[in-house]
């Protein structure tokens, strides 16, 4: 695909990978819409932006604010790509010190949050996606976002391993599902990178966690992820895969 001129969702955009990935998605001339809760940044951060970039506020777990919220990124020349990253942890023990069960609420937000919303981004996206014309043999992709923990998931990441994962399986599954509407499906998994969350963390937290990364030996820039979002969306061949972005990390246990 070619990002000049073509019409890209990115959901999560007012903070983090979804901001630098819409940054770098409006530098190359894409119309870049941010999708992100109507409490979020957004506005402010799609004027930073510039670029003709937008903001549709929505809850990618809502099916009517997502759809509409798409249609705003649809208007005019049609909806060619979807970056998916909204989403979010939440620390979950299986027993809790006492040896009571841990919480299903806690468990069930994230996995709704995570893995029901990258469903509703593909479902809806493509419907969207598939109604433009065929362009140089495809219609658009579908970037989702996963993360290294759907691989070695953390003592207390149980739920958001579980979305994760769950991100990860779809991923050749939607590939082959839509590859007959010419939309390409791919996700991400990023390591430990350098977003508003873990900016908070006191230095010498970020040091250890640094010196866990064979190499670079740095937390990833969220500049690098959306430099990876871009090249999915513009290279036709990629497709179905899921691409780790780590510097090698493997997760230990805690
Ligand atoms: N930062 C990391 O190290 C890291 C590592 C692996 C995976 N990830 C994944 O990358 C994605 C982005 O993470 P980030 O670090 O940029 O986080 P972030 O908190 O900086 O940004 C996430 C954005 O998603 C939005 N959001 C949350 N719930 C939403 C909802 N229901 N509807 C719409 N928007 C919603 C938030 O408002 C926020 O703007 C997440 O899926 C996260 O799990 C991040």
């Amino acid at each position: 695909m070619q990002l000049k001129g073509s019409s890209i969702a990115v959901t999560g955009g007012a903070s983090g990978l979804g901001r630098a990935t819409a940054e770098r998605l409006a530098a190359a001339g894409a119309v870049v819409t941010l999708i992100d809760l109507p409490g979020s940044d957004g506005a402010e951060v799609a004027d930073d932006i510039g670029g003709g970039t937008r903001f549709a506020a929505a809850d990618v777990t809502d099916e009517a604010q997502f759809a509409a919220a798409l249609d705003v990124a649809s208007e005019g020349s049609g909806l060619r790509g979807v970056v998916h990253c909204a989403g979010a942890g939440r620390k979950l023990r299986i027993l809790d010190k006492e040896g009571r069960a841990g919480s299903l609420e806690d468990f069930e937000f994230v996995v709704r949050l995570n893995l029901v919303g990258s469903y509703n981004a593909l479902r809806l996206g493509a419907e969207r996606i598939a109604r433009t014309e065929e362009v140089d043999g495809e219609r658009g992709a579908i970037v989702l976002t996963a993360s290294v923990a759907a691989f070695e998931g953390q003592i207390g990441q149980l739920p958001y391993t579980a979305s994760k994962a769950g991100i990860v399986g779809m991923t050749i599954t939607a590939a082959r599902d839509l590859a007959s509407r010419r939309i390409r499906v791919c996700t991400i998994a990023p390591g430990i990178m350098n977003t508003p969350l873990l900016a908070r963390l006191r230095d010498d937290v970020k040091t250890s966690l640094e010196a866990t990364v064979p190499n670079p030996s740095r937390l990833g820039d969220p500049a690098e992820f959306g430099h990876l979002a871009g090249t999915i969306l513009e290279n036709g061949y990629l497709n179905g895969e899921t691409i780790r972005l780590d510097g090698a990390i493997r997760m230990a246990p805690r």
